[in-house]
């Protein structure tokens, strides 16, 4: 979807699911998702992510998902944001 020139929005094909542990929200282990400038979803925290069949990705505590669409490791980041100068910095208002 474009937003703006020069501005796109990317549907995220997976879920990420947000471990509560116990079925207790805990604040202080929330998890956090910071757009990057230029470059992919910085994921850090407890969460789960899975694909459209709910299969878990084997992920760490901390990992970046493609935010650009030119991975070959989706959904992952593999840095190929940068050979093809994806520009994106999206401001929370
Ligand atoms: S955002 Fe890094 S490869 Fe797409």
């Amino acid at each position: 979807m474009l937003l703006k020139k020069g501005v796109a929005v990317f549907i995220i094909e997976y879920t990420i699911k947000v471990s509560c542990g116990k079925g207790k929200w805990n604040m202080s282990e929330k998890a956090k998702i910071k757009v990057n400038d230029d470059g992919p979803y910085l994921v850090k925290g407890e969460v789960e992510m899975v694909d459209a069949e709910g299969n878990v990705f084997e992920t760490k505590k901390s990992f970046s998902i493609c935010r650009c669409g030119h991975s070959n490791n989706k959904p992952f980041c593999d840095g190929s944001h940068r050979k093809v100068g994806f520009e994106s910095e999206p401001r929370a208002d």
